[in-house]
Parts: structure tokens; C-alpha cells; sequence
């Protein structure tokens, strides 16, 4: 068992469980830059420290140097284990509320009219975590009744595989649906032998969940009306942003929105998107 007080040891790396030296943290850096995007500041190394001990305790290694040299040769099994223990995955129904009011006050209203005649909407939750925020969106979709016979769909991707799985399992503690507004509420059922609830499959089948680095190739194709993509970049550097912002522009549909996270905003990001509100933004080109 782990002495929790001798993990917290600040830059003393000698009285921890597991010798973490400098070079070992930069090394953690580079391939989380890589292989994420996500830029670890030295801040952080405490909290990384505490979340990779995890995994030199399951593979049973001594110290950073060992998982740093195992992490060269990346074995996917761990490449994906290392992906999932750095990233932050926190989340909630209804999140940043104001999103979801301008979504039915505006934009589902101005999509009808505008994609009348394609009976179509696209909208991508990039960044998903564990499926709060895509199925918040199809709450809001499925409360218009006019909607009813057009071909409505979400794609929610995350980086981390384990938060994907849990948000296609549509499955969540009864405490996660505290802040959920009443008129929502229908959108799923209490299990009351688990005390879980389900979100109901008239909405779940709005989603497709799927893992994806937004640093990677995208294999979507279409044009999207909508994209969600908040509080994700706050971990990238700027280069990281602007690309990803400029990828943005390119798929979304002209006039498309972009939702991004309350600590975040487009200035000297890119010039491609003009704010229509808080942290809610327009392609402008
Ligand atoms: C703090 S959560 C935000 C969840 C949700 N968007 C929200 O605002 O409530 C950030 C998510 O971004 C994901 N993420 C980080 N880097 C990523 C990348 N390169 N590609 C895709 N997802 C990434 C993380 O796995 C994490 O689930």
C-alpha cells in the first residue's frame, strides 16, 4: 500500500513510491505533446506523477526511467493507458448553461429554416469526455417537436478511449442529472435497482460515439452546422489552436457555429470565426 504522504513530495523525488527525475518528466512532456497535443506544464508534475504511478504499479516497474524507455517503443496497449491517464476528462449535463439557451432560443430555430430544405442537421461535440455534452445537444434537438422526421445527427469523439466507452454505455449515477433542467428531464428513465439512469434511446440514437485525436486525420467528410469543442484546447499550445480553429472553419458549413469553453477565446487564435456571444462564435469565412 502506498504512503500517500510520500507521493506528494514536492520535487523531492527521492521520498517518493517512484523516482521521477527531470529529464523523466520532459520526456513525459514531449510524448504527451506528440501524442495528444496536451502541453504539461512544470506545474503539473505533481498531478501527472500521482496519475502515471498508476500504471508503474500495474506494470510493476521501479521507476520513471523504465516506463519512460517503455513508452519509446509505445506498444499501443500503453500508448492508449499513458493517453488516458493524462488527459482531464471533467464534465457535466448542462454545462455552461447559456450554450444550450442559445442553442434552442437561436440556432435550432434558424437551422429549421435555413436546412429546410435538407431536413438535415450535423452537429460535432469534439472533445466529448464521458457523453454529457452531446447528450445535453440532443436534449435540446429532441425537445423541438418540429424536428420530428429530419435527420438529425451528433458525432461525439474523444481522445480517450475509456471516456468514449462510458459515454456510448448512455448509463450515469443519479447524482450526474442533479442540474438538468425539469423540461429535460423526460429524456431519461431511473433504473431503481442500480439507482442508475439510462438516457432513453430516442435520444441516444442522435450520437455516434467515436475515438479521435483532433491532431490526426479526421475521416468525417460532410460539413457540420455545429461544433462543440470546449474546454479542450485550453490544454494545447497556440501553434496547436490555430491549426485546429483553421480545421474548424474548413468543416463547418458557411455561417456554422463554433461553442468553445468559458476559459477560452479565439483572439490572436484566428480571424475566421466572428463572436456572437459569450464564447459563441459564427465562421465568418
Ligand atoms: C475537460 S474535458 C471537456 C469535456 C466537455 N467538452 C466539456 O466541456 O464539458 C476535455 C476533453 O478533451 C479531450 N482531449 C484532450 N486532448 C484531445 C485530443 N488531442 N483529441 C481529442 N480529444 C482530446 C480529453 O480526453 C477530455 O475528455
Amino acid at each position: 500500500m502506498v504512503n500517500p504522504s510520500r507521493a506528494v513530495i514536492a520535487g523531492n523525488h527521492e521520498a517518493r513510491e517512484f523516482p521521477m527525475s527531470m529529464a523523466n518528466f520532459e520526456t513525459i512532456k514531449r510524448i504527451a505533446m506528440e501524442w495528444t497535443g496536451i502541453s504539461l506544464s512544470n506545474h503539473k508534475r505533481n498531478m501527472i506523477y500521482g496519475r502515471l504511478s498508476r500504471r508503474l504499479r500495474a506494470l510493476g516497474l521501479s521507476d520513471f526511467s523504465q516506463y519512460c524507455s517503455l513508452l519509446e517503443t509505445a506498444p499501443a496497449s500503453e500508448k492508449s493507458e499513458f493517453i488516458n491517464s493524462i488527459t482531464t476528462n471533467l464534465t457535466a449535463f448542462f454545462r455552461e448553461i447559456h450554450h444550450f439557451e442559445h442553442l434552442a432560443s437561436t440556432v435550432i430555430p434558424n437551422l429549421m429554416r435555413t436546412n429546410a430544405a435538407s431536413r438535415k442537421v450535423r452537429v460535432w461535440s469534439a472533445g466529448c469526455s464521458t457523453g454529457e455534452e452531446p447528450y445535453s445537444i440532443a436534449m435540446v434537438f429532441k425537445s423541438f417537436s418540429a424536428l420530428k422526421g429530419w435527420d438529425v445527427k451528433i458525432l461525439a469523439t474523444d481522445l480517450d478511449s475509456n471516456v468514449v466507452a462510458k459515454g456510448a454505455s448512455a448509463i450515469y449515477s443519479v447524482d450526474r442529472v442533479e442540474g438538468v433542467p425539469d423540461k429535460y428531464r423526460q429524456c431519461f428513465k431511473r433504473d431503481k435497482s442500480t439507482n442508475n439512469i439510462h438516457i432513453k434511446d430516442s435520444v441516444r440514437e442522435l450520437i455516434r460515439f467515436r475515438q479521435l485525436n483532433l491532431l490526426h486525420e479526421w475521416p468525417m467528410r460532410g460539413a457540420f452546422d455545429i461544433i462543440f469543442c470546449r474546454n479542450v484546447v485550453i490544454y494545447f499550445d497556440l501553434p496547436t489552436q490555430k491549426k485546429l480553429f483553421n480545421r474548424y472553419a474548413d468543416i463547418l458549413t458557411d455561417k456554422g457555429h463554433l461553442f468553445i469553453g468559458h476559459s477560452e477565446n479565439l483572439y490572436k487564435v484566428t480571424d475566421r470565426f466572428a463572436s456572437i456571444g459569450r464564447t459563441i462564435y459564427q465562421k465568418a469565412y
